[in-house]
């Protein structure tokens, strides 16, 4: 993206994935052959996988609750956190991830289309709550006191939230761009087609092309912990 068109954008929507996290040691999704932290995808990662095997999937995810205390934002996360602040336009910060990483960044206004870690789910009231401990144990959900918590985790088969909310400001944004994702799993996959069907500009911050590379008009390659504080310099023109 040239200069000159950084400075004339008025309305953002970046799109981030499970790569802007790994360079603070988490695992992507697909870089381990479909494996998950040892798991299969569908084992860990689907309303089906949960009613198999309840205990395996609360178990799971509450690792993965816990080794969010080992982790710390990298300067990708920062940069972001950055852009929030001191972007004079609108922004919209969409992830795929599911953890706090955005937040500890410094952006506050995330948008967790697949859920959080953080929070729970409760099957008998559907009340969403901030959520730090364990559910191995079947705790009471906070709202209704039922035992029936789960995961407030997106898995396959389950729609993601916001998508009006997404899909609005895809339609007005004048740049998208998607940081650290497969391209690999819809409807976020398709959020590229969208906006530049909607005459956005389109940018790839990314390790390696993604699936969906070739519908940008532009990718650059490398660790999202490098490539994105320079694009967020370039966009605040600093
Ligand atoms: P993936 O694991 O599919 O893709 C991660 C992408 O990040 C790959 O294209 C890597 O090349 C890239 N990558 C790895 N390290 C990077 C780095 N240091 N800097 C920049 N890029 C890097 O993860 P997602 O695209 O996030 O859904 O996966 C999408 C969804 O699939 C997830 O949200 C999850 C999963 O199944 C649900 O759980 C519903």
């Amino acid at each position: 993206m040239a200069q000159g068109q950084a400075n004339m954008t008025q309305k953002i929507v970046i799109l981030t994935g499970a790569g802007i996290s790994a360079e603070s040691g988490i695992d992507t999704f697909r870089s381990a052959g479909g494996l998950w932290e040892q798991h299969r995808v569908e084992d860990v990662a689907t309303p089906e996988g949960f009613a198999r095997d309840p205990d395996l999937v609360l178990g799971f995810y509450d690792a993965r609750r816990e080794a969010l205390a080992k982790v710390e934002p990298n300067p990708a996360h920062h940069a972001l956190g950055r852009l929030e602040r001191e972007f004079p336009g609108e922004l919209l910060l969409v992830t795929q991830n599911v953890d706090d990483l955005h937040e500890r960044g410094g952006a506050e206004k995330v948008l967790h289309m697949h859920g959080e870690l953080k929070s729970a789910l409760c099957m008998a009231c559907e009340m969403r709550s901030p959520w730090d401990a364990a559910m191995i144990e079947r705790p009471p959900c906070p709202v209704c006191q039922a035992p029936t918590l789960r995961p407030d985790v997106v898995w396959f088969g389950e729609m993601p939230y916001q998508m009006e909310r997404i899909y609005a400001a895809l339609a007005e944004c004048d740049l998208f761009v998607s940081i650290g994702t497969s391209g690999a799993v819809y409807p976020a996959a398709g959020f590229v087609q969208e906006a530049r069907a909607q005459g956005a500009a389109t940018l790839e911050l990314n390790l390696e092309p993604s699936e969906g590379s070739h519908y940008f008009e532009e990718s650059r390659h490398g660790p999202a912990g490098q490539l994105v504080p320079d694009w967020v310099a370039e966009v605040l023109g600093s």
